[in-house]
């Protein structure tokens, strides 16, 4: 995806769907099935479902905006997928008025725990919706990475504020409703009953370096990137990153 991808972009999705792709592409392995059914909740206009149905993958995307889900298959169309994207109007409390009870071999959750009433519900409803031995890609920000970005930006009373809220927020005029450190999504994530497979830090630099230096300097895009890429894996550092992802992985079936 981010070779047709804005620089800035790419900086923001590479580190996620390098994750991503190697969790569909195992999948597709160990099932021996190379077109995976994959769920995206909360997927929204499809910045994550359109490049995964480009690889072969069938894609239902459950959101309750019918703005996206009008840009969602405007995109597919253009993209040339429409046949594999699905988009159903529903949320993640009520998921399964609209999707099958352990349908998916891959269940995407990018950007929506923030934003649910409950979030462990949320995560409990994703994990239903796997398959045995189904992956959750679980993405959602991160609290560190807001008092940073705060406190680099002089705003340090919001940045203490965020600090020292339950939610994580800097302020009434916050737009994000709550975030996350890596251990509560991992929480989440095994309190819904899966073993977490792998925790990357997202835009751990992207999000501070200044846009011309980026676009302009030769090279510096390419070594962002694989600067970004080494950081996501180092626990040291998720505690500064702008968003935080999650691949929990499904026990086998009773008996297999
Ligand atoms: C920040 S966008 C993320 C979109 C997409 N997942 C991505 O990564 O680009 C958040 C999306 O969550 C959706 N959303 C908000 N509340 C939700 C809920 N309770 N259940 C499912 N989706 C929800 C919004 O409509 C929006 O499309």
């Amino acid at each position: 995806m981010s070779d047709t991808l804005r620089p800035r972009a790419a900086l923001r999705t590479a580190v996620v769907w390098e994750v991503l792709q190697d969790a569909l592409e195992r999948r597709a392995k160990a099932t021996g099935r190379p077109a995976l059914d994959v769920l995206d909740t909360g997927g929204g206009s499809g910045n994550f479902a359109v490049p995964v149905a480009r690889l072969g993958h069938r894609v239902t995307v459950v959101d309750p905006s019918p703005n996206a889900l009008f840009a969602l298959e405007r995109r597919a169309a253009e993209a040339d997928v429409a046949d594999r994207v699905r988009g159903v109007q529903g949320d993640a409390h009520g998921l399964f008025d609209v999707v099958e009870r352990g349908g998916y071999d891959v269940v995407l959750c990018h950007g929506v725990l923030e934003y649910v009433e409950d979030p462990a519900e949320g995560v409990r409803n994703t994990v239903a919706a796997l398959r045995p031995e189904g992956v959750l890609s679980l993405l959602a920000a991160g609290l560190g990475g807001a008092v940073f970005s705060r406190a680099l930006a002089g705003h340090f009373k919001e940045a203490r504020q965020a600090l020292d809220d339950p939610n994580g927020r800097w302020g009434a005029g916050d737009p994000v409703p709550r975030r996350f450190t890596a251990d509560q999504l991992s929480g989440l994530v095994e309190g819904a009953g899966l073993r977490v497979g792998a925790v990357h830090g997202v835009r751990v630099f992207a999000d501070f370096v200044p846009g011309g230096l980026v676009d302009t300097e030769p090279g510096a895009l390419d070594a962002l990137l694989k600067l970004e890429a080494a950081a996501a894996e180092l626990a040291a550092f998720h505690s500064v990153a702008t968003q935080l992802h999650v691949l929990g992985e499904a026990p086998a079936a009773e008996g297999a």
